[in-house]
């Protein structure tokens, strides 16, 4: 049997198994850097009752002796298998378990507490919890502090591997991540219910270095501006008529998303969406390509990475009739005047220093066309998307993008939830932005 946490359910198989992969080689971390990544660091560790709970003591440890204050919450269950003193003895620090006891979550202290981590790590995340942190349940405090985070959550699994195939438990795991939630990917061998299989607890080790490399990102564009533009414009002929494109912007507001929760100061300027404003960044909202340009020019000023997600109407119709325009006697054709150009005009008039993105979503010649938009825009690099009936990316939750670079690198990556590609295409750009 594959040794992969997504691989054998039939539900979104291609999907989870791409998205995984794609994870696994970003997560970890050098070791010899472990001690930089975590001292002063504070961070949340939940842990979840199942067989693997002890060895959640030893993360703990680890932790603290690589210098990060370590606060630890156990589950009801996990308290069947492990003991408060434990946890207390190893991280220094109170143990949390109890949601109504006095000094729980909804003391200030304990919030706050939330608020200044750094990172949650729920470990030996069971069946059970992977459930209820899919679905927003918050009956125990660990499911409360989780969903009272704004910080990077990294989940490592443990359970039974007929547990861990089951098609709930995917279909949990698949939601988590597309609401950013990192997993550890569980390791093989003997599992206490004495099957050998998938759904070991990841060694300690590599739970360690997955969390060094979820909080070295999460403050990667710390100190920076950041301005996304994303979805759809509406260019409208009369005021019950527009053109416009399937745009979801989901591909933008998941690039904005990330780059916030890197530390980066984020305005999202967004066409017409089915997406709720985000959290913690300056949403600003449009629908046509003029008032996108407009607040565009309003907000680039000290950015240092401009990405240009949205996908701006070229051209809008040239005469727009304040009243509907009725069938009988109208028109056939439609006269249409050319949209300002928003990317090529951010690249022409951006101060030294500023990094421009670019997307181009093509049905053909993708690579040659993409290239083509990025030299003539004078764009810094280019997301080549194949919105081919295949592989369609326009509007949907997936897609399978390249990044191209001047002078002919690529860098093709794999398909996977936009969520997912979102932090990958910020783990490439990062490292070329000035000054870093
Ligand atoms: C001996 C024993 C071992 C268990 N091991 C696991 C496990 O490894 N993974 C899991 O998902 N559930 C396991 N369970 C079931 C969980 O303990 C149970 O679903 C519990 O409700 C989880 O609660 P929690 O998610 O709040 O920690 C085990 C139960 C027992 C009795």
């Amino acid at each position: 049997m594959a040794r992969n946490l997504f691989a054998p359910s039939a539900f979104k198989a291609r999907d989870l198994c791409d998205t995984i992969r794609a994870l696994a080689d970003r997560l970890m971390e050098p070791s010899s850097n472990l001690e930089q990544s975590f001292s002063g660091r504070t961070i949340l560790v939940g842990v979840c009752g199942g067989i693997a709970a002890y060895k959640c003591a030893e993360v703990v440890s680890a932790l603290r002796q690589a210098g990060a204050d370590v606060h630890v919450i156990l589950t009801e269950a996990a308290q069947k298998f492990v003991s408060q003193l434990t946890f207390f003895a190893l991280s220094g620090n109170a143990v949390h378990a109890d949601l109504f006891a006095e000094g729980s979550a909804w003391d200030v202290a304990h919030i706050s507490l939330v608020r200044k981590s750094d990172a949650f790590l729920v470990l030996n995340a069971t069946a059970n919890t992977l459930a209820k942190l899919a679905h927003g349940l918050a009956d125990n405090l660990l499911t409360t502090c989780v969903l009272a985070t704004r910080r990077p959550v990294l989940v490592a699994a443990a359970m039974n591997t007929a547990m861990l195939e089951a098609e709930p438990t995917q279909a949990n795991i698949a939601a988590l991540q597309e609401r950013g939630f990192e997993f550890v990917e569980p390791g093989a061998g003997f599992l206490a219910c004495g099957e050998v299989g998938d759904g070991r607890l990841a060694d300690p080790q590599t739970i360690l270095s997955a969390t060094a490399g979820l909080l070295r990102r999460s403050q990667s564009l710390r100190g920076r501006r950041v301005v996304v533009t994303a979805g759809p414009t509406r260019e409208f002929a009369d005021p019950a008529r527009f053109l416009s494109n399937p745009s979801s912007g989901r591909m933008g507001f998941a690039l904005a998303i990330e780059a916030r929760r890197r530390g980066a100061d984020v305005t999202l300027i967004s066409g017409p969406t089915q997406l709720p404003a985000p959290a913690d960044l300056r949403f600003v909202p449009v629908t046509t390509a003029s008032e996108m340009h407009a607040a565009v020019l309003e907000h680039l000023d000290g950015a240092s990475l401009f990405i240009g997600a949205a996908a701006v109407a070229d051209f809008r119709p040239a005469d727009v009739s304040l009243d509907k325009v009725k069938k009988e006697g109208a028109a056939t054709t439609m006269a249409l005047s050319a949209n300002p150009d928003i990317i090529a005009d951010v690249a022409a008039r951006r101060l030294p220093g500023c990094f421009v993105l670019g997307f181009a979503a093509e049905t053909d010649d993708l690579e040659a066309n993409a290239r083509k938009k990025m030299e003539k825009k004078n764009l810094d690099c280019i997301v080549a998307n194949d919105i081919g009936a295949d592989l369609s990316s326009f509007g949907g939750s997936h897609t399978q993008a390249t990044l191209l670079w001047p002078g002919g690198r690529r860098e093709p990556l794999p398909r996977a939830p936009k969520k997912v590609v979102a932090g990958m295409l910020l783990d490439r750009i990062t490292d070329a932005l000035p000054g870093m």
